[in-house]
């Protein structure tokens, strides 16, 4: 039930640190070492594989793209995402070495579900991330790790969103545990500061409540853009898809830096734009352009939406919102960036009187391809 809220998204919302633990739960070792056996994939056949092809559709498909920036980085493994809708169109090239990994919530979309049956009929071994126990999708894998967010009754993916991160995450971080790769480093950081992301999704929810003021007063907003440069710039299309389905607003991503190769042209006097920042550590380049990005809308009339990690001074003369989130490793940003942009999309729909658990013209689970 809803347990005192006015909808099952605004509770899901708030469920996601427990959803976030969850899915961590009894995956991650004192030491530091992952398990993950119930994948059903041995790590013999994991050391084989020279490519990943992402496969999903919607908010899961930007799971993939988010999870590609991680398994590159610490795998070595090179990686493709694509929309499953597309992906047995084209006649991908698979094989034996190839390792699918087919992103579902549901397991039940039937455009995910038969690009699954086509990679299996390549002879690619295809790994389900899902969060529906015994869905059709984990059924038809080789293997499966489930996200553990819990039922999810809101059409929009939220916490199992973030699990479905959590779950990439784990996946990268194992691969490159069995492939001896950077194992002892960043590797290790990377899983002690994995295990924190439940509480700084808390500390998220915990601040959040300017947002929710922004959001109202934005309503009648014909358009918002969002900028992301980096895994950013998949949070900006789940910011603008999350828009989209609950607001009924038109709303677009774009990466920084195509702005000025086209859209920059759509930026006129008082025109929302939600810039994702990375974070100041570590990417320093990526950190400076978008830094000058944020101020080319700006000396042209956008009102600045930042979402910045907390202290980072750079941003702060042009932001005329900054959103304040935890500083944590940049490929693991996502998990607390995404969440103000839920709450944004959440707000600024139930101001226009939508209902949030059942947008207009969308389904839970799309079982048509
Ligand atoms: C967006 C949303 C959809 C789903 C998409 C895939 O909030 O919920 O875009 O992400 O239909 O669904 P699953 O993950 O069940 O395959």
């Amino acid at each position: 039930e809803k347990a005192g809220y006015d909808y099952f998204m605004l509770k899901e919302i708030v469920e996601q640190p427990k959803a976030v633990a969850d899915t961590l739960l009894g995956r991650v070792g004192a030491d530091g070492t992952l398990s993950l056996d119930e994948m059903r994939l041995a790590p013999a056949e994991l050391r084989e594989i020279g490519k990943i092809v992402i496969i999903a559709c919607g908010t899961s498909y930007h799971a993939g793209l988010i999870a590609k920036y991680a398994i590159e980085h610490w795998c070595r493994i090179p990686c493709e995402v694509e929309v499953a809708s597309e992906f047995r169109y084209r006649d991908p090239i698979l094989d034996r070495q190839t390792l699918v990994i087919a992103i579902s919530q549901s397991g039940e979309s039937m455009d995910t579900l038969m690009a699954v049956r086509h990679a299996r009929e390549q002879q690619a071994r295809v790994l389900a991330i899902c969060n529906v126990n015994g869905s059709t999708i984990p059924r038809e894998s080789d293997g499966v790790l489930y996200t553990h967010a819990g039922p999810e009754v809101g059409v929009a993916a939220t916490k199992t969103f973030l699990t479905q991160l959590v779950a990439c995450y784990l996946i990268g971080l194992y691969l490159a545990q069995v492939r001896n790769l950077k194992f002892g480093d960043e590797v290790t950081a990377v899983i002690s500061q994995l295990a924190t992301m439940s509480e700084q999704v808390e500390r998220v929810l915990d601040t959040v409540g300017p947002v929710r003021e922004l959001a109202r007063s934005l309503s009648g907003a014909e358009t918002v853009l969002f900028l992301g440069r980096h895994v950013g710039y998949p949070v900006a299309l789940e910011g603008a898809l999350k828009l989209k389905e609950l607001a009924y607003m038109h709303a677009e991503a774009f990466a920084a830096g195509e702005l000025k190769h086209g859209p920059i042209a759509l930026i006129e006097d008082g025109l929302p734009v939600v810039v994702v920042v990375p974070s100041p550590q570590g990417r320093s380049v990526l950190h400076d352009k978008i830094v000058s990005n944020i101020q080319e809308i700006r000396a042209r009339g956008a009102r600045t939406i930042v979402i910045a990690e907390e202290g980072d001074e750079a941003v702060r003369p042009f932001a005329d919102e900054l959103i304040e989130i935890p500083a944590v490793p940049t490929l693991l940003q996502p998990v607390v960036a995404t969440v103000p942009l839920q709450v944004f999309a959440c707000e600024l729909a139930l101001a226009k009187g939508n209902d949030v658990d059942q947008p207009r013209n969308l389904a839970k689970s799309v079982t048509v391809e």
